[in-house]
């Protein structure tokens, strides 16, 4: 990838082909003292108000920069370098971070220790990493202290606050509103697929568990429904073309959204599973499709189900998972109440928060 110059034409050529470069978009770049607030890096002049008549009196290469006078009286040096890193006009942190698909296999899952000053730390650009390649990763000796997850999640980003509060709290109690609050097994599944966006990440932090069971479980829906796609084209196309409606509702909400149990994006690659069969209400489709949607629904369920596709391990106290919400489904098995206390806490956070920390760090470190 090399800039060249003809005249005053400012040409790119990536190898392949040679193009030029419309002036304008170069004008739009310019980061002089009054055009770019250097502490916001944000324009100090709106680009969409100004005619699109711009052209090239002269330019010319020099020690890194290109140099050019647009004949609207705007001359400016631009770094090449920063040019170049705009060409491709794709995400190079986030989604150059590969996925890593795993089923019951997955051993030696690297555990991360929080300590001090951790949330600026290049221990927290590896654990977002990490996140980003398995959809979960898990922190020892997180403080337990007066919800002390909520200003974990607040370091990494911002708390996206439900109507079950800032956080809440994961013990068995009384005419609960969610099973979640029993002591009942719970089958993998998604949180809050009935929120509009859903909340993309959870934390589950572990305050106290004295008891054998309540093993905390998760699969990866990615995997899962990469092998559905191999094995059951069939089903995968239907899983990921009928929306169903998601309710919740208890006397103060009622919340509802529409989605395929499996979501792809605009190339039709992974995007999203949602999966609570506990309230999903399918539409009333013609009877053979839903027949084949039912049969395609069960086989889904099986996967995520099946002892193949699962981890399962115990949280100890002061132990903090995050889970991409929209890639793994968690659950836990059933325990006894009476052996002793099981305490946990979650809260939500957004994917902004985890992109916006990773970029950070990522410059910070110069990685
Ligand atoms: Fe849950």
């Amino acid at each position: 990838m090399k800039i060249e110059l003809n005249e005053n034409k400012v040409l790119f050529d990536n190898g392949k082909t040679v193009q030029e470069i419309h002036p304008f978009w170069l004008r739009e770049r310019v980061d002089g003292d009054e055009f770019l607030d250097k502490g916001t890096q944000q324009r100090l002049f709106d680009p969409s108000t100004m005619s699109g008549e711009i052209t090239i009196k002269k330019v010319q290469i020099k020690n890194g920069f290109l140099e050019v006078d647009f004949n609207d009286g705007v001359n400016s040096k631009l770094d090449i370098t920063k040019l170049k890193s705009e060409f491709s006009n794709k995400d190079t942190v986030i989604k150059a971070i590969p996925r890593k698909k795993w089923d019951s296999t997955l051993k030696n899952i690297k555990n991360f220790e929080y300590k001090d000053g951790f949330f600026e730390s290049k221990e927290m650009y590896d654990l977002l990493v990490s996140f980003y390649e398995f959809g979960f990763v898990v922190i020892k000796n997180v403080p337990t202290e007066n919800n002390y997850i909520v200003k974990f999640a607040n370091s990494i980003g911002s708390v996206r606050r439900t109507n079950f509060g800032e956080h809440f709290n994961v013990k068995s109690k009384s005419n609960p509103n969610d099973l979640a609050y029993t002591t009942l097994h719970l089958s993998p599944h998604t949180d809050n697929p009935y929120r509009n966006p859903v909340p993309c990440i959870q934390l589950l932090h572990c305050i106290e568990n004295e008891v054998k069971g309540g093993l905390s479980t998760l699969v990866d829906g990615y995997m899962v429904t990469e092998n559905l796609k191999k094995d059951n084209s069939e089903f995968y196309k239907i899983l990921s073309e009928v929306k169903v409606r998601f309710k919740f509702s208890d006397k103060n909400i009622v919340l509802e959204d529409w989605s395929e149990l499996i979501h792809l994006d605009d190339n039709k690659e992974f995007k999203q599973v949602r999966f609570s069969p506990r309230l999903d209400y399918v539409p009333m489709l013609e009877k053979n499709k839903l027949d084949l949607y039912y049969k395609a629904r069960k086989k889904l369920s099986d996967l995520y189900n099946s002892e193949k596709n699962r981890i399962e391990f115990k949280l100890a106290p002061k132990d903090l998972m995050m889970m991409d919400n929209y890639r793994v489904l968690h659950g836990r098995t059933k325990f006894d109440p009476s052996e002793g206390k099981r305490f946990l806490q979650g809260c939500y956070i957004d994917f902004d928060s985890t992109e916006g920390k990773l970029r950070h760090l990522k410059r910070k470190f110069k990685i």
